[in-house]
């Protein structure tokens, strides 16, 4: 049995420049998907997942995520004064168990492997999720659930692709795949915002992974690389040598809300989806669109 995964990393450090001037002073992560923050919902994937310890590469602007994680007493004492104890208990739910949240920070952008490596300390030796919050995945189970279910039978290093049309590789990270069993498959070849010519699939690293401690090493040795950041794709490029890779192509569907496209879509695909609001959303779309 390959060792449990219990600590999540989300790399939050970014500037949201694609949202301002909603980002100028709110975290792009605070964004609401209907009423459930971006980030929130990365946390609910991890949690249904089976990880108990969230830990936040964070920057400057960004402690309001810190608070949304905390306890508010004013507030809780509020709904509760006015009986509102099924808010309450939502708040409750949400709430990870003290001690169950790590903050730091990145101190420059350069890069998501650098925001990675910056969690090295509070990692530790211990295999590890990583989950980029802008890629809101919609699947149940959650797409991190998918992936943990792989991972208990083939162990080592694993990521959750998605296919996309040919002319947007060029956007995301790009795995090869053979020997297919399922939807898991082992990675032969990753690349990093190849042109479309150079890519070896159309299967994108869609923002879930599960990456052993080696990791970090192997991120330490690495020289800026697309973009002049230090890219987590190129670190995995190296450890593949050592270890097994596996993608899992999951049942889901991906909303890049680091986009505003994206970002809408998700809002509309899951307000439709609510008991409580998707009738009345359905009907006033109609209206909109006719
Ligand atoms: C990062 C990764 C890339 C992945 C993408 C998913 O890129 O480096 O491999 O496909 O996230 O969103 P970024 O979006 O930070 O440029």
């Amino acid at each position: 049995m390959p060792r449990p995964i219990k600590k999540a990393v989300f790399p939050v450090a970014g500037l949201g420049t694609r949202f301002l001037p909603a980002t100028k002073a709110m975290p792009k992560e605070m964004l609401t998907v209907v009423d459930r923050p971006v980030i929130q919902l990365a946390v609910d994937e991890a949690r249904d997942a089976g990880i108990e310890h969230f830990v936040f590469v964070t920057g400057r602007n960004k402690s309001v995520i810190e608070d949304h994680f905390d306890k508010q007493y004013e507030l809780e004492d509020t709904l509760r004064a006015r009986g509102k104890s099924e808010a309450l208990a939502e708040l409750e739910k949400d709430l990870p168990g003290a001690g169950q949240t790590s903050f730091t920070r990145q101190q420059e952008p350069k890069g998501l492997g650098h925001a990675v490596w910056c969690a090295r300390d509070i990692v530790g030796d211990e295999p590890f999720a990583l989950l980029l919050p802008d890629m809101v995945m919609h699947a149940r189970p959650g797409c991190l659930k998918q992936m943990m279910d792989v991972y208990n039978q083939r162990g080592g290093n694993g990521i959750a692709v998605e296919e996309v049309p040919w002319e947007h590789v060029h956007r995301y990270g790009v795995v090869g795949a053979k020997d297919w069993k399922d939807n898991a498959f082992t990675i032969d070849g990753m690349v990093e915002k190849p042109p479309r010519d150079k890519a070896p699939s159309n299967l994108i690293i869609s923002g879930r992974y599960i990456l052993q401690p080696e990791i970090f090493g192997e991120i330490e040795k690495q020289k800026p690389g697309a973009g002049g950041e230090i890219q987590i794709t190129d670190a995995m490029i190296r450890l593949m040598a050592a270890q097994d890779f596996w993608g899992v192509k999951y049942k889901g569907t991906t909303y890049d809300c680091g986009d505003k496209v994206g970002f809408l879509s998700a809002n509309v695909a899951l307000a439709l989806e609510r008991p409580d609001i998707g009738p009345d959303f359905r009907a006033a779309l109609k209206k909109i669109l006719s």
